[in-house]
């Protein structure tokens, strides 16, 4: 009737964009990510027969904005007959930034709810129903370096390494506050519907997860640094080519990619990613994070800095 989970984040390397299956949320492409240590979305769930309708607390305040989704993601787990639910979010970072708040909130909302559920689904269920919900979601599910391959009617996800096995550092630079402009599944949809570059991007993606692939089992960084750049800027560049056009990136993102630049000019091993939202992701050799994390603060417009290790897959937290 009651259980709690824990989920971090997860960055994507090579991108998931766009959706084969709007109504089912399945993705038009296989994707890459690290899954993060530092950053963690908790859910809480209770169920409770008297309660009239779900509610909803994002780090202790009502929320009803999030509410349909995360009822939805309930209906899924549990089944529409559940008992109405109280759901309370802790998360500590910003949340709907482009900083995948959404992907650790149904990880560990789909985990939470099986369990107040006394259900114990399969991983390979427990992602295709995290996945249902956000496509990120379901990366949460795993650990460290983590790959989500469409099926000819899901979606199949396995780590491809443990977090020790390579142990990547992330900075992140905040470079606005609020919530993103244009929500991802929208944006989506604009690019399917209006880029001129969204049929070469579905083309290209098996060639860019194979070369990641590669490049995370032989440990070679520039090789996964190169690829997780081309397939980070070719997301970006079918956004702004789609009608009207999606620009996530404000001046200091703009100042960041320079500043990551000028490093990689001087032999630093980073390299950045972007999702959707201004925020830069700089994901460095780990004798290489204070460095990058001093380049990132002097850079004008960067608001915080967030920094993390890869981490664990969403997981049960002890209430007793
Ligand atoms: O899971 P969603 O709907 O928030 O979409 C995520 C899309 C990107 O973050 C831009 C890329 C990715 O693979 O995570």
């Amino acid at each position: 009737m009651r259980a709690a989970a824990i989920a971090q984040p997860n960055i994507a390397l090579i991108k998931y964009w766009g959706k084969r299956d709007v109504d089912r949320n399945l993705p038009a492409v296989g994707s890459i990510s690290i899954t993060l240590r530092e950053l963690f979305t908790e859910m809480h769930v209770q169920l409770d027969a008297g309660l009239p309708h779900d509610v909803l607390a994002v780090n202790g305040t009502p929320d009803t904005a999030l509410l349909p989704r995360l009822s939805a993601c309930l209906d899924r787990v549990m089944g529409s007959e559940r008992s109405r639910a109280r759901i309370d979010s802790r998360c500590n970072f910003p949340i709907a930034a482009g900083l995948a708040s959404s992907a650790s909130a149904f990880a560990a909302l789909t985990v939470a709810a099986a369990a107040a559920a006394n259900k114990s689904p399969e991983p390979a269920a427990l992602a295709s129903l995290a996945g249902r919900a956000s496509g990120s979601a379901a990366r949460s599910l795993y650990s460290g370096f983590v790959e989500l391959e469409n099926t000819a009617d899901d979606i199949a996800v396995r780590t491809l390494r443990d977090p020790g096995e390579w142990p990547l550092a992330v900075v992140v630079a905040i470079t606005a506050s609020g919530p993103k402009s244009v929500g991802s599944t929208r944006a989506m949809e604009l690019s399917r519907q209006t880029s001129p570059f969204y049929s070469s991007w579905i083309e290209q993606q098996p060639h860019d997860l194979g070369v990641a692939r590669d490049a995370i089992m032989r440990r070679d960084f520039e090789k996964l640094a190169a690829v997780s750049e081309h397939n980070c800027l070719k997301m970006h560049s079918i956004m702004w080519a789609s009608r009207p056009p999606v620009v996530y990136w404000n001046s200091a993102t703009m100042g960041c990619l320079q500043t990551i630049r000028d490093l990689q000019a001087q032999g630093v091993g980073v390299f950045f990613t972007m999702d959707a939202g201004p925020q830069v992701k700089a994901v460095c050799l780990p004798e290489y994070a204070q460095q990058v994390r001093g380049a990132l603060a002097a850079t004008d417009g960067v608001i915080e800095l967030m920094e993390s290790g890869l981490g664990d897959a969403a997981r049960l937290v002890d209430l007793t």
